[in-house]
């Protein structure tokens, strides 16, 4: 990155908080597919939304300013990007991520930052996750599981597409989540079977999504606690997506170790999280993830590939590599416990 020059590089930060805002109280009101399904004037618009027109100018200049929608002639258009991608019926919508996941959940977490950056407890009574989402006035668990588990298939599909597991039989998904890379590997790969080990609350709504998927027969649920609670054996996969980076350092050693004994001699682990390059320098996205991390727990690692690889080999596992998954994001690792 550039070392910045001007003072207004330096507004730019200080003040692009108030751009995203601004985009998440949009998608309140679901402003762009409104304005995609032709209330594309000011009053349309205030009446759709029902925003007083002075307010809502005012937020519509905002989202101009930003490139999000233009106007010409008292009519407003959403540019390309907010048709494709925050739209009802848009090729790539995710709305509910972006309010739920960025505005809910990272926006009200992130008031914390400094907090937790001491080491201290965000919440002295309860975990982060509980304060920031099942908390009364929090973002609230089947929103933020919904939004969550629709923001992962997109890139579960990209992962099972990229990694052959042609030949194996089972997958072992650990911080599993709602399910979404077990579900993608599962229709990838028919003779596949799974189990996804999480915490309780996690695995009663990942139990919902398999059986919503047909897939309830060929995915089993493990709740507890990944560090403590023992994991099945002569697994041919396992996987573990985004639990690196919720954990800390000497809990990252300890998942090495429990991959390596969960495995098969030439069973595979992946490793799918946010990384920063080893020098620390890129991408910017994986970095900002990262920060993010250190709300939920004050031991976690700014990973890097280095990271990942150099506690997978110190369990004895043998390093394929790692690659870009999600560009500028996510980053794979693949090694294999030898034969
Ligand atoms: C960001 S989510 C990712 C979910 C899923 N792997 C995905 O990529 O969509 C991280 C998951 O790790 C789980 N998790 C974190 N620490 C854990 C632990 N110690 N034991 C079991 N699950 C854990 C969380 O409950 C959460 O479901």
């Amino acid at each position: 990155m550039k070392p910045i020059e001007s003072v207004s590089d330096i507004s730019a930060l200080t003040y692009g908080f108030i751009a995203s805002r601004a985009l998440f109280a949009a998608l309140e009101v679901d402003l762009f597919t409104h304005v995609a399904r032709g209330a594309d004037t000011l009053e349309a618009l205030a009446g759709a939304t029902g925003i007083a027109a002075n307010r809502l100018r005012t937020l519509l200049t905002t989202l101009k300013t930003v490139g999000l929608v233009s106007e010409a002639g008292g009519h407003f258009s959403n540019a390309p990007a907010t048709a494709t991608y925050l739209t009802a019926g848009g090729p790539g919508d995710f709305r509910d991520y972006v309010r739920v996941v960025n505005g809910g959940f990272m926006y009200e977490g992130l008031r914390h930052l400094d907090k937790a950056l001491r080491g201290e407890r965000v919440f002295p009574d309860k975990g982060f996750y509980e304060g920031i989402v099942y908390a009364e006035g929090g973002v609230g668990g089947p929103a933020f599981s919904k939004a969550q588990h629709a923001g992962s298939l997109g890139p579960a599909r990209l992962m099972a597409k990229r990694v052959d597991l042609a030949g194996a039989r089972t997958l072992l998904d650990v911080g599993g989540g709602s399910g979404a890379y077990t579900l993608a590997f599962l229709n990838k790969n028919p003779e596949l079977r799974a189990t996804i080990l999480d915490f309780p609350q996690t695995v009663a709504t990942a139990r919902c999504y398999a059986a919503h998927a047909g897939m309830g027969d060929r995915i089993a649920h493990i709740a507890g606690n990944a560090i403590t609670t023992d994991w099945p054996g002569e697994q041919d996969v396992v996987l573990m997506s985004y639990l690196w980076s919720a954990v800390g350092g000497p809990d990252i050693a300890e998942l090495a170790r429990r991959a390596f004994a969960a495995l098969r001699p030439g069973g595979l682990v992946l490793v799918h999280d946010f990384m920063v390059d080893d020098a620390h320098d890129t991408p910017a996205f994986a970095a900002w993830y990262l920060l993010l991390s250190v709300l939920d727990n004050p031991q976690a690692q700014c990973l890097t590939p280095g990271i990942v690889e150099g506690a997978l080999s110190d369990a004895g596992f043998a390093i394929d590599g790692t690659e870009t998954m999600l560009e500028g994001i996510t980053s794979l690792t693949r090694a294999r416990r030898p034969s």
